[in-house]
């Protein structure tokens, strides 16, 4: 039996390029398939659990490739609540099977991050046919050299960080420019290096702040005028990687700091006597439409999701690996991270061009 009624469901903290995707995919899926239905899920496992959803037709797919967004709406559902409750007696997932077959789908097309994957995972191994595609500006999709969503948002922490630099350099200040990424650094890794930032700071490379101060203070001496720090929101001091994650945490709550940057910006200002500023662009790099690549990417994402899914290919997230577009079974990207590698030649190019990652 062919598939004829498909599923789209987007999940998790939105992005660029959720809607260039499901056109793609809703294009290949609608070719030369006039039967072909696709229901979508609203507001992400939200949806599935409580079943709501539309039943899309071709048009509503048209003139959406640049949009911002998700047309579907999405929510976080995390995996760790749907597992407690799970345990407590609630089983959401049983309501998600319930509802897959309440509207008669063949298959459910994930667009989703790493949480998202879990519970993609989970449903896949409970019996549904699932087929996943690499969402999220953090790019950290383990079995995927790319995320959809990761370009655009890149472009937009690259021009918050050029933006800095004659506001920075007219001042004389030192200034912080926090950028997304949750608990890994590509991110700031690409801008701070394509917005010409002095110091990166990423979670993969725990930082000393004495040396930061050190090396402001000899940049001030050596006569640069101004100073830029991109620093992940979850970079972390070497002292503090030290800690247990629950040591951590609380530690964390215990500091009157809104994140990680205005913590450096007041240590930076107690080592070099000088003022530093904090600039957090925040959810304005999920914004937005998607960059050219994002929607490229999209394209061949959507595409070959759809074939995998009329061909019966279940159970798998399209990932790109080397340019190429392969199925990495879901079980083995749930739960995994990917992280930059502190001793990639990457890394040893940019210390080798001088930017200081803290280390
Ligand atoms: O996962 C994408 C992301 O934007 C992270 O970079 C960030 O830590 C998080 O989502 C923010 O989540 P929320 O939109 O729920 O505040």
């Amino acid at each position: 039996m062919g598939v004829k009624r498909v599923g789209f469901l987007t999940s998790g903290g939105d992005c660029q390029s959720l809607n260039a995707t499901m056109r793609a995919a809703a294009l290949g899926l609608y070719r030369e398939n006039p039967e072909m239905k696709i229901i979508g899920i609203q507001n992400g496992y939200k949806g599935l659990i409580n079943g709501q959803y539309i039943t899309m037709h071709a048009e509503d797919f048209e003139q959406i490739g640049a949009k911002g967004g998700t047309i579907l709406g999405t929510s976080r559902q995390p995996f760790k609540q749907i597992m407690k409750l799970r345990e407590q007696g609630t089983d959401l997932t049983m309501s998600m099977v319930e509802n897959y077959e309440k509207l008669g789908l063949d298959c459910l097309l994930i667009l989703g991050g790493n949480g998202s994957h879990k519970t993609a995972n989970l449903l896949s191994q409970m019996g549904l046919n699932i087929v996943t595609v690499p969402k999220t500006i953090d790019n950290d999709l383990w079995g995927t050299d790319m995320t959809f969503g990761f370009h655009s948002a890149l472009e937009v922490a690259t021009s918050a960080i050029d933006c800095i630099h004659t506001t920075a350099a007219s001042h004389s200040r030192i200034f912080i420019v926090e950028i997304m990424g949750h608990k890994v650094g590509w991110v700031t890794l690409y801008a701070g290096v394509a917005g010409g930032a002095d110091f990166i700071l990423i979670p993969e490379i725990p930082y000393d702040i004495h040396k930061i101060g050190e090396i402001i203070k000899e940049r001030i001496a050596a006569g640069k005028n101004y100073t830029i720090l991109a620093v992940a929101e979850g970079a972390i001091s070497k002292e503090d990687a030290a800690l247990t994650k629950k040591e951590y945490k609380q530690k964390c709550r215990a500091l009157p700091y809104a994140s990680i940057s205005y913590k450096i910006g007041k240590e930076i200002e107690a080592l070099t006597n000088e003022e530093v500023r904090v600039t957090v662009p925040g959810h304005m790099q999920r914004g937005g439409g998607p960059s050219a690549y994002d929607r490229v990417l999209a394209a061949r994402l959507g595409s070959t999701a759809a074939a995998f899914i009329k061909e019966g290919m279940f159970g798998y997230m399209v990932g790109i690996r080397d340019g190429e577009l392969i199925p990495v079974p879901l079980s083995e990207v749930a739960g995994k991270l990917k992280r930059i590698d502190p001793e990639s030649a990457f890394i040893k190019e940019m210390k080798d061009l001088g930017i200081v990652f803290g280390d």
